[in-house]
């Protein structure tokens, strides 16, 4: 595998590789990689010719009381794990790479961008979006590979590929859950073993909503109810949002016929998890 620290590096690198015969697939993400990001990573070698991925940890999308500075950097681990995918190149530059001295662009995708993650952690997706329209730019990949379980990151990316008529198709891959449910995060790795038992009530408040939903139920209220009371039954767990929305505007509905996400947030201890199910309709 090779890597490439700078912009001009992975450009020529990449130069090399494509041929009009050849796709290119990319999987940007921050590192510390789980089985999640490996499942995006044996999509894009099942469908494409070239795999690209990324590691970087993305400053403009933390806040300033996130986890920035302690978000988990394995940078040798998930080198074997790229490896063992058979990632073809990585890019992984530093911070001055990314944003040099002067640097005044953002991309906004407004209103999407201030819903659900966006509306807790202002600024968030402004972010998510610049970070990935300048990876999409140094790669220039014909898909990019990212996972179900970031489904507000998802609407947003897919807004401004829209909207800025990028030449690149997002593959969206569902998410790869631990044994007992717990959707795989970089972030579970900040959790007790208190917390990681209490962690699970997240996807049981899912699974309970799904149950409902395909025993007829279809209204949203009753839904996020159902959910709450399960909550209820680790009070150490705080809901940051718990909401029934349209995929697409991340606007809430009230009834889920059409086809919905219901997403939620928490808090389990300081570290906040999110986890989310697609309800088909
Ligand atoms: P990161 O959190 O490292 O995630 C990289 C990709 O892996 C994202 O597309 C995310 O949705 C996916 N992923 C994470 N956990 C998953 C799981 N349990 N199942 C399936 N896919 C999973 O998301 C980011 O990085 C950043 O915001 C990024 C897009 C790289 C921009 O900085």
């Amino acid at each position: 595998m090779q890597i490439a620290r700078t912009i001009a590096e992975m450009r020529a690198a990449l130069r090399e590789m494509r041929t009009p015969q050849r796709s290119v697939g990319f999987v940007p993400t921050m590192g510390a990689l789980h089985d999640g990001h490996r499942s995006l990573l044996r999509a894009a070698r099942e469908h494409c010719d070239v795999v690209a991925a990324s590691i970087f940890i993305n400053p403009t999308q933390f806040g300033p009381n996130e986890d920035f500075s302690k978000y988990p950097r394995t940078f040798d681990a998930d080198c074997s794990m790229l490896v063992d995918e058979r990632v073809d190149i990585l890019f992984a530059p530093a911070p001055e790479e990314m944003y040099p001295e002067g640097a005044k662009t953002v991309v906004h995708v407004a209103e999407v961008s201030s819903r659900l993650d966006g509306a807790s952690r202002p600024g968030h997706f402004d972010g998510v979006a610049t970070v990935v329209a300048k990876l999409f730019h140094i790669v220039q990949p014909e898909l990019a590979f990212f996972g179900q379980k970031d489904a507000a990151q998802v609407a947003v990316l897919r807004r401004m590929v829209r909207d800025l008529n990028l030449a690149v198709e997002l593959v969206v891959c569902p998410t790869v859950r631990e044994a007992d449910g717990l959707a795989m995060s970089s972030r579970n790795r900040y959790l007790s073993a208190e917390e990681r038992r209490q962690a699970r009530v997240l996807s049981r408040a899912l699974r309970e909503a799904e149950a409902l939903a395909k025993a007829g139920e279809s209204q949203s209220e009753k839904l996020i109810g159902a959910m709450q009371r399960i909550f209820a039954a680790e009070p150490a767990v705080k809901i940051d949002y718990l909401e029934v929305v349209n995929a697409d505007t991340l606007l809430p509905l009230e009834d889920i016929r059409a086809g919905a996400l219901v997403a939620v947030a928490a808090y389990v201890g300081a570290t906040r998890l999110i986890d989310n199910l697609v309800m088909s309709g």
